[in-house]
C-alpha cells in the first residue's frame, strides 16, 4: 500500500506530500469530517483523537484491525489510547454484555456484578483495600484529590509538569483553561532533590502529591523507583496523601506499576481496560481513607453518580479483568511490549538515527531525540513535522499509530504483527535517513 517511495528535499516538503497523499486516499473520512465540524467543535469530541489534515472515521474493528470508512485496514496500534486492551473484538466480553442486557439495561438498584469487580480490583492492587467506581480517569482524579484534601484538611496539590490526569488535570509551563484552579506547586518528574525540597517546603499546605507512576500522554516515561520511593518516603513525613494515578499504568502489571516497584501509595485511581471496553473510573485506598465516602457511617463525601455501576460496565469489566486480562495475559502481553520497544531502539542504533522508544511494557512511545528522556521537557514536541511523517506513513503502510509517537498493544496483536511493524518502522529509517534526525552529527 505504500506509495511513499520518493525522497522529499526538507521534513515539511515530505509531511506536505504525505498529506497529500492521505487526503486523496481517504475521501470518506475527508467528507465526513467536514460534515461533523458543523455540529462538533472541531468536528470531534476527543482531542486526542484528532490530527492533521483531518481525522480518520473507522466503520468497525475486529481483534487488533480496525477498518475505516475508505475500506482501508488497518493493525490498530493507538489501542483507544491504551484502554483497547482487549481490542476490538472480544468473545467473553461480549458474550457477558449481550446477556447482561438481556436481563435488563437500566436497573435502579445495585447489580450483581459491582461488588465482585470491586473484590477483584482490591485483591490485585497492593493499596486499595476499598474502592468506588465512575465514569471516567478524569472523574477519578478529582475524587480522589477530593478526598486527599478533606482528609487532610489542606488545599494544594503538588503536581508535575506534563503529567495528565485526565481533562481537568492537565499540568504544564501553562495550564490550559480547562484545568480546575486548584492550588498547585510543580515540580519536574523525576527530580528527586528537586521535588524533594518543594514537598518539604510545602509540607503545611499539600493535601496530595499527585503522580503518574509511568507518565503516559507525557510520552511514555518511567517514574524511577527512587523517585517514586522519594515521593512515598516524603509523603509519609510531611502527611500530604500520596497518589498514584494509575488510569493508565494499571495494565503495565497483575497489581499496576505498585506492584510491580512494591510501592503503596494512599490512594490509587484507575480507569481504562478495568470497565471492559467501556466507560469506567475507579478511586480506591485503604478503608480508613475511604471511610469519608462512607455516609452511613458518618462520612461526609456523598458521591452520586447515575451511571457509576452501570450494569454494561460492571459486568464487562469484571469478565474483562477476571477471565481475559489475567495476570498472566498481562505478563504476557508486556513482555511483547518489551520485544517491540527494544527493536525499535535498535533500528535507532543500527541506523545512527535518532529514534528511541521508551515506556514500559505494552505502553510505548517512539522519541526522536538521542540521550535518556525523564521529563517531558526533553522530548520533541507532539506536532513535530518528524512525528507527523511518521504517523502519516505508518498510516500509509496499514499501521494506525497516533501522532504523539504512543503505540498501546492491545491482547489480540501478534509476535508476526509486530515484526512488521518493526520491518515498516526499518523502511521509513532508510526512505528518509537524509531528513531524520542523526544520533551523532558528524
Ligand atoms: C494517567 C491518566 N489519568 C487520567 C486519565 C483520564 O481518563 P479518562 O480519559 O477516562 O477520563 C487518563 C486518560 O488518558 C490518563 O492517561
Amino acid at each position: 500500500m505504500n506509495t511513499a517511495t520518493q525522497t522529499s528535499p526538507t521534513l515539511e516538503a515530505a509531511v506536505a506530500a504525505a498529506e497529500a497523499r492521505f487526503a486523496a486516499a481517504n475521501p470518506r473520512s475527508r467528507a465526513r469530517h467536514e460534515q461533523a465540524c458543523a455540529v462538533l467543535p472541531g468536528g470531534h469530541s476527543r482531542q486526542t483523537l484528532f490530527f492533521a489534515p483531518f481525522p480518520l472515521t473507522m466503520q468497525g474493528g475486529h481483534g487488533a484491525r480496525i477498518t475505516d470508512l475508505d475500506q482501508h485496514e488497518y493493525l490498530n496500534l493507538v489501542g483507544d489510547f491504551a484502554a483497547g486492551v482487549f481490542g476490538s473484538t472480544c468473545e467473553p466480553i461480549q458474550k457477558v454484555v449481550s446477556e447482561t442486557l438481556r436481563g435488563g439495561i437500566s436497573l435502579s438498584g445495585l447489580n450483581l456484578h459491582e461488588s465482585e469487580l470491586a473484590r477483584l480490583i482490591s485483591q490485585r492492587m497492593p493499596s486499595i483495600e476499598q474502592v468506588r467506581f465512575c465514569n471516567s480517569g478524569s472523574e477519578a482524579c478529582l475524587y480522589a484529590v477530593q478526598i486527599a484534601r478533606h482528609a487532610t484538611g489542606r488545599s494544594k496539590l503538588l503536581v508535575f509538569n506534563g503529567c495528565y490526569h485526565g481533562g481537568f488535570m492537565i499540568y504544564g509551563d501553562k495550564d490550559p483553561p480547562l484545568s480546575i484552579p486548584f492550588p498547585l506547586v510543580k515540580a519536574t518528574y523525576n527530580d528527586v532533590e528537586g521535588t524533594r525540597k518543594l514537598i518539604r517546603a510545602h509540607a503545611a499546605e499539600l493535601a496530595a502529591v499527585v503522580v503518574e507512576p509511568v507518565m503516559g500522554s507525557g510520552g511514555a516515561i518511567p517514574g524511577t523507583r527512587e523517585f517514586l520511593q522519594m515521593l512515598r518516603d516524603e509523603t509519609r513525613r510531611a502527611g500530604p496523601m500520596l497518589i498514584f494515578d494509575e488510569v493508565m499504568t494499571s495494565r503495565l502489571g497483575p497489581g499496576g506499576v505498585q506492584g510491580l516497584l512494591g510501592i503503596q501509595p494512599d490512594l490509587t485511581t484507575l480507569g481504562k481496560f478495568w470497565g471492559g471496553g467501556f466507560a469506567f473510573g475507579a478511586f480506591g485506598g485503604a478503608s480508613e481513607l475511604m471511610r469519608h465516602m462512607d455516609v452511613s457511617r458518618g462520612g461526609l463525601l456523598s458521591q452520586g453518580g447515575t451511571f457509576n455501576n452501570n450494569v454494561v460496565t460492571m459486568a464487562a469489566g469484571l469478565v474483562g479483568a477476571r477471565d481475559v486480562y489475567t495476570p498472566e495475559a498481562c505478563r504476557s502481553l508486556n513482555s511483547r511490549g518489551d520485544w517491540l520497544r527494544e527493536q525499535l531502539n535498535g533500528l535507532g542504533a543500527k541506523s545512527g538515527i535518532a529514534l528511541q522508544a521508551t515506556g514500559i511494557g505494552g505502553v510505548l512511545n517512539t522519541h526522536w531525540t538521542v540521550g535518556p528522556i525523564t521529563h517531558p521537557g526533553q522530548v520533541v514536541p507532539i506536532h513535530a513535522p518528524v512525528r507527523r511523517l511518521f504517523q502519516l506513513e505508518m498510516i500509509e503502510s496499514g499501521f494506525f499509530v497516533a501522532q504523539r509517537g504512543m503505540i498501546n498493544l492491545s491482547l489480540p496483536v501478534e509476535q508476526g504483527d509486530l515484526a512488521a511493524f518493526v520491518r515498516a518502522a526499518g523502511e521509513f529509517l532508510t526512505r528518509h535517513s537524509a531528513l531524520l534526525p542523526r544520533a551523532v552529527v558528524h
